[in-house]
């Protein structure tokens, strides 16, 4: 089978990083590239994350495009109290060596999903923004599908209507959610079911130079998550949802839904408003959201697929 297309736009982010390693791990995908966006970090941390990791990993092949540096209207909020100074913090990775390519990332974007004749798969899993300017600027550059970590159904973890990606940057999710592009939502209904604990955190570090740092990450994010989330019981891989998504959709419940974004300033902000349950009162579905994962088959395959990158 031919491997699908991606682009992995982010911000590492610890949860990224993870999901960027799984995407390189994994045949069912192609990483075309990475573009960046300001999320978890400023731009220039998130950028510099992207870079020194391909760079352990020897993937510098993998071109990374710095965007967005901040969101379209709403001041700048980065989550340093989740993710550290450097927003990648816990393992030793020295700084980049290499730069991102000259290309502003909504400018790779556009050029990369026209190459191909649309048949690309976008993958974000920080803010919107980057995906928002690309409808807005080359509206003719009309990625297949876009696979988004985002959103609740239920509580949110930013504020308790919101999570913090959609929060970040509401009106550039409404225009994602607007596009008309396939757009399913990886919410933390199932991201915060997709846990890794320290049992699995072992057992990466035993797995070779990457698990090790693996380890070394899920030792900072699991710290936040103990403290903040201590009924979880483990730290939650949101962002790598997002990818197996891609790789194995039969993992996930996927349900056609109607998802709006509330884009007020009060208490609601960021708030997706998903309808899966065809209600009476209802408006038709515009997108998809996961209900339900294998969160069990997940952990397993996160560990395997890690582990084949020595
Ligand atoms: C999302 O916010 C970020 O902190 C994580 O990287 C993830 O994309 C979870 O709410
Ligand atoms: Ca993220």
């Amino acid at each position: 089978m031919t491997p699908t297309r991606i682009i992995l736009d982010c911000d590492p982010g610890h949860d990224d990083a993870i999901a960027l390693l799984l995407a390189l791990a994994s045949p069912e995908v192609e990483l075309l590239g990475v573009t960046t966006v300001s999320g978890n970090h400023t731009i220039a941390r998130t950028t510099a994350n992207a870079l020194r990791l391909l760079e352990f990993l020897d993937r510098t092949d993998v071109p990374v495009a710095a965007g967005a540096a901040g969101p379209l209207v709403r001041p700048r909020v980065i989550a340093e109290y989740v993710h550290g100074v450097t927003g990648m913090d816990g393992p030793d990775l020295p700084p980049p060596v290499g730069a991102p390519i000259e290309r502003h990332a909504v400018q790779y974007l556009a050029d990369t999903i026209r190459g191909y004749d649309g048949k690309v798969t976008l993958v974000p899993t920080g803010p919107l923004t980057n995906i928002a300017l690309l409808l807005a600027m080359y509206p003719d550059a009309r990625p297949e599908r876009i696979v988004l970590m985002g959103g609740a159904i239920g509580e949110g973890n930013r504020t308790p209507a919101a999570e913090f990606n959609i929060w970040a940057d509401p009106e550039a999710a409404r225009r994602v959610f607007e596009s008309g592009i396939e757009t399913t939502m990886i919410g933390l209904d199932v991201t915060h079911q997709a846990l890794v604990t320290h049992a699995h955190a072992e057992r990466l570090r035993v797995a070779g130079r990457v698990g090790k740092v693996v380890g070394e990450l899920l030792d900072f994010y699991l710290r936040f998550h103990e403290l903040r989330w201590p009924e979880l019981g483990g730290s939650p891989m949101h962002d790598p949802v997002a990818v197996l998504e891609v790789i194995r959709p039969d993992l996930l419940d996927v349900r056609p839904a109607r998802i709006d974004i509330d884009c007020g300033w009060e208490q609601g902000r960021g708030r997706t408003n998903v309808d899966y349950r065809d209600r009476e009162d209802g408006l038709p579905p515009n997108n998809r959201v996961a209900v339900g994962i294998d969160a069990e088959a997940f952990a397993e395959l996160l560990i395997e697929r890690i582990s084949t990158l020595g």
